[in-house]
């Protein structure tokens, strides 16, 4: 029996990177699992190589009336979802001056505004039940911003302030609300980076290493967990000590 076993969990981006991991270690522990991708064939694909209680659906989380559509088929399929891990998230970087208007709402529409789409779809399903996990994926760029990163730093600040507001909405329901602010973990979002710019970022962290997927999908299934039922409105800095 593990944690989660007989819960339903939805993770958005589950097929690579930390979301992959996170879907791994909640199917490992019991739970059935629902990943979404912007193309349904790679999601269904990724979440088969998971394991058999996980299931694939294509979903662009920036448009509303795809996450409706989508939260309504894991709800048909699966039942109403105990934890919600809004982890999907793009960045389309550059200096403000030359910063096009379509790289600041590509970064808003996904990052930010999906998340209100997704917690405002589990609502009622969340508030009925009376008990819910929300996890949102916020960044170290959140809470002290990076040149060239300005859309990126926004969504990710916005956040957490929207995080804070809806766990108070929901506290009295057992619905926790809790945010992840990852530092330099390895995947194919900072690989795009370049090794030579991956090494100074490094250089920078006091435990001298990038994270690994997995210890963030740790500390995403605590939060996740029964046990955690009294922490809400938290930001979590899994960072090897980069924003101390
Ligand atoms: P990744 O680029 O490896 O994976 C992102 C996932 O999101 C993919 O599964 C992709 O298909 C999905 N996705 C992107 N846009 C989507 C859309 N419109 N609809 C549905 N799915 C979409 O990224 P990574 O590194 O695993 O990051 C996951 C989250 O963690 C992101 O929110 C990112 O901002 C955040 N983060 C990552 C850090 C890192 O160092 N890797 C550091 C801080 C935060």
């Amino acid at each position: 029996m593990g944690r989660f076993t007989d819960k339903i969990v939805i993770v958005t981006g589950g097929t690579r990177g930390i979301g992959k991991a996170c879907a791994e270690l909640f199917a490992q522990e019991g739970a059935q699992v629902a990943i979404c991708g912007r193309d349904a064939t790679t999601a269904a694909e990724a979440a088969q190589a998971i394991g058999p209680n996980v299931k694939g659906y294509g979903c662009d989380i920036s448009d509303s009336a795809a996450v409706d559509a989508f939260i309504g088929d894991v709800s048909k399929d699966l039942g109403a979802p105990w934890a919600l891990v809004n982890n999907a998230g793009i960045t389309r970087d550059g200096l403000l001056m030359r910063l096009k208007d379509e790289q600041w709402h590509e970064v808003i529409k996904t990052n930010l505004d999906s998340i209100f789409y997704l917690c405002r779809a589990t609502a009622r399903g969340m508030l009925k039940q009376r008990q819910g996990r929300i996890i949102n994926m916020s960044s170290i760029i959140g809470i002290r911003g990076q040149a060239g990163q300005s859309n990126y730093a926004a969504a990710k600040a916005g956040i957490i302030g929207f995080s804070k507001a809806y766990a108070q909405e929901v506290a009295s329901r057992n619905i926790t609300v809790n945010v992840i602010a990852p530092g330099f973990i390895e995947t194919d979002m900072t690989a795009a980076l370049g090794e030579n710019a991956m090494e100074s970022i490094v250089e920078k962290v006091p435990m001298k290493r990038a994270g690994q997927a997995m210890e963030v999908a740790h500390a995403v299934a605590y939060l996740a967990s029964e046990e955690a039922g009294y922490i809400t409105g938290t930001v979590l800095s899994i960072d090897g000590g980069l924003g101390i």
